[in-house]
């Protein structure tokens, strides 16, 4: 069986990767996104720390210190940081650690800011290091040495910057070299949102996009949306065209159900691929533990996707467990496929699981 023919990369509605559709214009103009500390929903812990720090740096005349937000795609980096710009009344300049590719770009990104403002770096992790070299001093002395020409040519300038704050995110902190995490002085996490408060981003987006949907309606939706903001906003874009055509417009429990069966995600969210990664760990590794390249090969999927997307939904939920020994399907993970859980990760079973 050819897995790769049959995963449906193009079109995955519970991708946490932003797609174009994602963003009804651009970036900044998404009326979806909030503007505010108050109106962004969940992350309880985070917003409250985050206001007191906004609050002392306002207070103090200062500029914040400098903020890495990690976690899984999809929960809300990027919105924040532009909250977090416009609580502190500055401007906000949006990059990304593959964009910036050579020290000089960053260079002229860094001495266009004006004092207080945020330069958001998202995938902060993948700055190459001769970029990342040049952020060290930035950060720490507000100051940048460029160094032109070569030989006797050569020479040194210093050239101080404002005070800015760098507001890094990336989906895994583990991979930031250390001299780079040391330098942020406000780390956060951001969790996966409970389908409750999912449920609420997704009344707030459908009053936005004026959509009339019902408490059960939205939260059918948000626990099918796999604790993530962006998802559960895509998935009201879809299920409204379904209410649209098939029940004057009103996203009703059942329309929801509907729709969501109709584009094959589960009662939790998961989709073709998630149950695919699973019944290939059962199928061939005895539900595991099978090491995380081995999976991607047997899947046909990138390492870094399978860790980034796939994982941290599959965990929240119990369905997978990370061992020193590689991934294992859990028993709970099992039942939800409909195979019996022998106990030990040690018994293959049903064949012919591909074939329906
Ligand atoms: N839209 C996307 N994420 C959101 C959040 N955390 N709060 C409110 N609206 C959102």
């Amino acid at each position: 069986m050819d897995y790769e023919q049959d995963f449906d990369f193009e079109n995955r509605l519970v991708d946490t990767n932003e797609i174009p559709e994602d963003r009804i214009e651009m970036d900044t103009d998404n009326p979806l996104r909030p503007k505010t500390l108050s109106e962004y929903i969940g992350q309880d812990k985070v917003k409250e720390n985050l206001k007191i720090y906004i609050e002392a740096a306002k207070q103090r005349g200062e500029s914040l210190d400098h903020v890495l937000l990690y976690g899984p795609p999809g929960l809300g980096k990027t919105t924040l940081s532009q909250i977090i710009a416009n609580e502190l009344g500055v401007n906000i300049r949006i990059t990304s650690g593959p964009a910036i590719e050579k020290p000089g770009d960053l260079a002229a990104i860094l001495t266009n800011l004006n004092d207080g403002d945020v330069l958001f770096i998202d995938e902060i992790h993948r700055l190459n290091r001769s970029v990342e070299e040049i952020l060290y001093p930035a950060m720490e002395d507000f100051a940048i040495d460029i160094i032109t020409g070569k030989g006797q040519m050569a020479a040194s300038y210093h050239l101080p910057l404002s005070k800015f704050t760098l507001v890094g995110a990336t989906t895994r902190a583990g991979q930031l070299t250390a001299p780079l995490r040391d330098r942020f002085g406000v780390i956060l996490r951001l969790e996966l949102y409970s389908p409750e408060e999912l449920s609420t981003i997704i009344t707030r987006s459908a009053d936005i996009l004026n959509i009339k949907i019902d408490n059960e309606g939205a939260l059918e939706l948000a626990s099918r949306s796999r604790g993530t903001p962006r998802i559960a906003n895509r998935l009201l874009k879809r299920v409204r065209d379904f209410a649209q055509v098939l029940n004057n417009g009103f996203v009703s429990l059942d329309i929801a159900r509907l729709a969501l069966d109709k584009m094959e995600i589960d009662e939790l969210g998961l989709d073709r691929n998630d149950r695919r990664m699973l019944e290939a760990m059962i199928r061939f590794y005895n539900g595991g533990p099978v090491g995380l390249e081995t999976l991607a090969a047997a899947i046909g999927e990138e390492s870094v996707t399978i860790e980034d997307v796939y994982e941290p939904y599959l965990m929240q939920i119990g369905f997978l467990q990370r061992t020193p020994r590689g991934r294992c399907v859990t028993a709970e993970g099992y039942r939800h496929l409909g195979f019996d859980f022998k106990g030990t990760n040690s018994t293959a079973v049903q064949p012919n699981l591909f074939d329906n």
